[in-house]
This record gives structure tokens, C-alpha cells and sequence, in this order.
């Protein structure tokens, strides 16, 4: 695994995107020094910090106070935990907190947590006074491979997720692994789902590093610097897809590997049941499966694909899940067009294109193989 140490013990991931461009800084223990990526940014005198309590209490204060030591007046927002509050009314109550703290233009958000925190303060920053600055401090391994990177960012209203939202991108991304230490097993798992798919997309290498050391990983049990190398590699590859394809209008879909199907999952149990990376894996196990159907994969591919997601745990209680409202939901997705159902198929590993001819059929036979393999709830 690359673990190039660079940018003072830290590695970094540079965002090439003209004049919205932007580094990631990842390294192992840093957070107390966050303060001083900020200042070298030439970030705003005055932030928030939008976090939630369960991350403000393991992880607000050394980034309060390294920015109250530089001279950073900080007020802190925090929203409550979970999905649920990914949404317009949380918004509207951070932007109340920002106005009676007089905060302008120049000022500066800090999205501490997950991705709910991410996305939800990173549209607030995206619209607040027509957009001031926002930087992420993501302390999940789905916001630190994925969610932080990008510049998606959004709320979701009650007949969709992530329905309303705003390309903006931040500019600093500050990844301090050692969060991850706290990260219940579960979360983490979820977030491996983001990691198998950028090997799947883009990178046999990096698949090869899991096919060694999957469960190393799900159990937080690699040296630091291996943790390192593994954020900045997925990192890396998330860059090189957002920077040839900003807004999605091509190459850009293929991160959506395993979220055909995966967002339908979330929608049809209310956003309740599964968390967004375990409706990924699911989702792959159905999309893996349709892409053999296809042609586009051989079955050892499949094989290697499902053997991974196996030995982290395939999400359970999938079998309960209805075809027909499955479907339903994919066609009224957002990434649907004119309603046809469009999947990322895998066509070798590390390679993935988009694909808008998946007939209904075969659309049924990837849930149907995904539920077969999905064990019944303990
Ligand atoms: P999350 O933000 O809900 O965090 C999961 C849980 O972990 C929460 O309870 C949180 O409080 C807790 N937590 C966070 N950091 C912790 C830590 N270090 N130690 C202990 N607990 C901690 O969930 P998530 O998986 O990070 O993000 C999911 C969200 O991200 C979804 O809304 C999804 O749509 C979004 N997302 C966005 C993008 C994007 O490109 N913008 C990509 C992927 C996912
Ligand atoms: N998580 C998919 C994307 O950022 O495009």
C-alpha cells in the first residue's frame, strides 16, 4: 500500500479542479494540529463548528481550541445524531446560529463528524450568504474515503434522499484516522463498502490489498500508517474521478457502483433499517450479478467480489425486501433518466462503466441472487 509521507508526517491528496482546487491531508493523530492547516489556508478569523454530540464529546475540543489559539473565534453548532436530521429544518437551524453570531462572508464553516454532518454543513455553507468557506474534518471511514471528497453536498426531504443539494466544494479536507478508533465495528463496516467499490471501479490493487487484509481492516487492526495509505488511496482515486467529472455528467457515475440498488434498500425501509454503506453491499452483490448476466464480468470476478463483502458480513434481512418496490424506487431515483434504470457495471476488476440497458428481467435476477446470499436476521 503507498504511504508516501509528504506534507509534514501527513499525506496529501491534491483536488484538481482549476480554481476550486483543494488538498486532503491525512495523517494519524494530527487533529490538535488542524488549527494550523486552517491558518496556512488563509481561512476566516471567525467559524462554526457543526458537529453532533456524539463526535463534539470524543473530538470538539482539541479543534476548538487549536483554533481559538490561532486567533479563530469559533461558535459551535451542534446538530442531532442521525440520518433523520439530514434535512431542511437542521439547515434552517444552523443558519439561524450563523446569523445571531454575525457570521459574513469571510467566515468559515467546519464540518466535524460524519457524512450527515458533512453533507448537511457543507449545504448550509454552499448556501449560506450565497456560499462562504467550509472545510471537512470527516471522523468516519464512509466520510473519510467518500462523503468528505467532492464537494456532493446536501439534505434529503421526505420523498427522497439527497434531494436537494449543491455541488460545492470545500477547501481543505482534514482526515486525522486515529478517529476512527472509535468508530463502532458496524460503522466501520459500512464504510468498507465505499472501499471495496473504488477498488471494483478503478483499482485491482487496491482489491488485491483486501483480499490480504479485509478483516485487519474491519477490526481497526492495521498500523497506522497502513491505515494512512489506505485513506489516501481511496482518496486519490475519488480525486481522479471528480476532477475529470465535476458535476456527474459522465465518468463521475461509476462511483454510484452498488447504489442502484442500494438507495432503493435504504428508501423502501425508511433510511431505518440499513446504514447507506450496507445497502451498498447489497446493492453490488445485485449490480456484480447483473454484470455477469451481461457479459461484462466472468463469474470468478463475481466470485472475488462477493467473497470480500462475505468475509466483512453480508447485510441481513434482505430476503424480506419486495422486488416490485425495489424497482419502483430506481426508476423515480434521481439518477434515473426519463425513468430508465441506470446501473454501473463492472466490466473487470478495477474497471466500470454505465450502463442504461438492464431490462427488468434482469434487474429481477440481480435482487433475487443478492437476497439468496443475504442472511436471515439473527
Ligand atoms: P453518520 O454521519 O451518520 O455517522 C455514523 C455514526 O457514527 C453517527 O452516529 C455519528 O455520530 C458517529 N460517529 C461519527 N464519527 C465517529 C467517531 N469517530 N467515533 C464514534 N462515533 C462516530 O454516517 P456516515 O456513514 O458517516 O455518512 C452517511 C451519510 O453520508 C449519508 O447521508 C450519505 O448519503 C452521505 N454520503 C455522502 C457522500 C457524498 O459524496 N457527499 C458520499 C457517501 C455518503
Ligand atoms: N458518492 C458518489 C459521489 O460522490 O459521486
Amino acid at each position: 500500500m503507498d504511504s508516501r509521507v509528504i506534507h509534514s508526517g501527513m499525506e496529501t491528496v491534491q483536488v484538481d479542479l482549476g480554481s476550486r482546487s483543494y488538498p486532503i491531508l491525512i495523517g494519524h493523530g494530527n487533529l490538535s494540529d488542524f488549527s494550523r492547516a486552517y491558518a496556512s489556508e488563509g481561512l476566516g478569523s471567525n467559524a462554526a463548528i457543526v458537529t453532533n454530540p456524539t463526535v463534539a464529546r470524543l473530538y470538539l475540543d482539541p479543534v476548538r481550541t487549536g483554533l481559538e489559539a490561532q486567533g479563530v473565534a469559533a461558535i459551535v453548532v451542534e446538530i442531532p445524531d442521525g440520518e433523520e436530521f439530514k434535512t431542511l429544518a437542521t439547515a434552517g437551524r444552523i443558519y439561524g446560529e450563523l446569523i445571531r453570531a454575525g457570521l459574513d462572508r469571510r467566515s468559515c464553516i467546519v464540518a466535524l463528524g460524519g457524512g450527515v454532518v458533512g453533507d448537511t454543513a457543507g449545504f448550509v455553507a454552499a448556501t449560506y450568504l450565497r456560499g462562504i468557506d467550509f472545510v471537512q474534518i470527516p471522523t468516519t471511514l464512509e466520510a473519510q474515503v467518500d462523503a468528505s471528497v467532492g464537494g456532493k453536498t446536501g439534505v434529503d426531504h421526505p420523498l427522497g434522499k439527497n434531494m436537494i443539494g449543491a455541488f460545492y466544494q470545500p477547501k481543505l479536507v482534514y482526515v486525522d484516522t486515529e478517529t476512527l478508533v472509535t468508530l463502532p465495528r458496524r460503522e466501520v463496516v459500512a464504510g468498507m463498502a465505499e472501499v471495496i467499490k473504488h477498488g471494483l471501479i478503478r483499482d485491482e490493487i487496491l482489491v488485491r490489498f483486501l483480499e490480504r487484509k479485509i478483516e485487519n481492516v474491519a477490526d481497526m487492526a492495521i498500523e497506522p500508517e497502513q491505515l494512512v495509505g489506505l485513506i489516501a488511496r481511496n482518496c486519490r482515486i475519488k480525486a481522479g474521478v471528480v476532477a475529470a467529472d465535476e458535476t456527474e455528467a459522465g465518468l463521475r457515475e461509476i462511483l454510484n457502483y452498488g447504489h442502484t440498488v442500494g438507495h432503493a434498500i435504504e428508501a423502501v425501509t425508511d433510511y431505518t433499517a440499513y446504514k447507506h454503506g450496507e445497502a451498498v453491499m447489497l446493492g453490488m452483490l445485485a449490480a456484480g450479478r447483473i454484470g455477469v448476466i451481461k457479459g461484462f464480468w466472468k463469474p470468478a470476478e463475481l466470485q472475488r467480489q462477493n467473497a470480500l463483502i462475505e468475509r466483512i458480513g453480508i447485510p441481513s434481512g434482505a430476503r424480506a425486501l419486495e422486488s416490485g418496490k425495489l424497482i419502483a424506487r430506481m426508476a423515480s431515483d434521481k439518477k434515473a433518466r426519463d425513468g430508465v434504470i441506470r446501473f454501473v457495471l463492472p466490466e473487470a476488476i478495477g474497471r466500470a462503466v454505465s450502463c442504461d440497458t438492464v431490462n427488468r428481467e434482469e434487474i429481477e435476477e440481480g435482487i433475487r441472487y443478492m437476497q439468496r446470499r443475504s442472511p436471515e436476521p439473527a
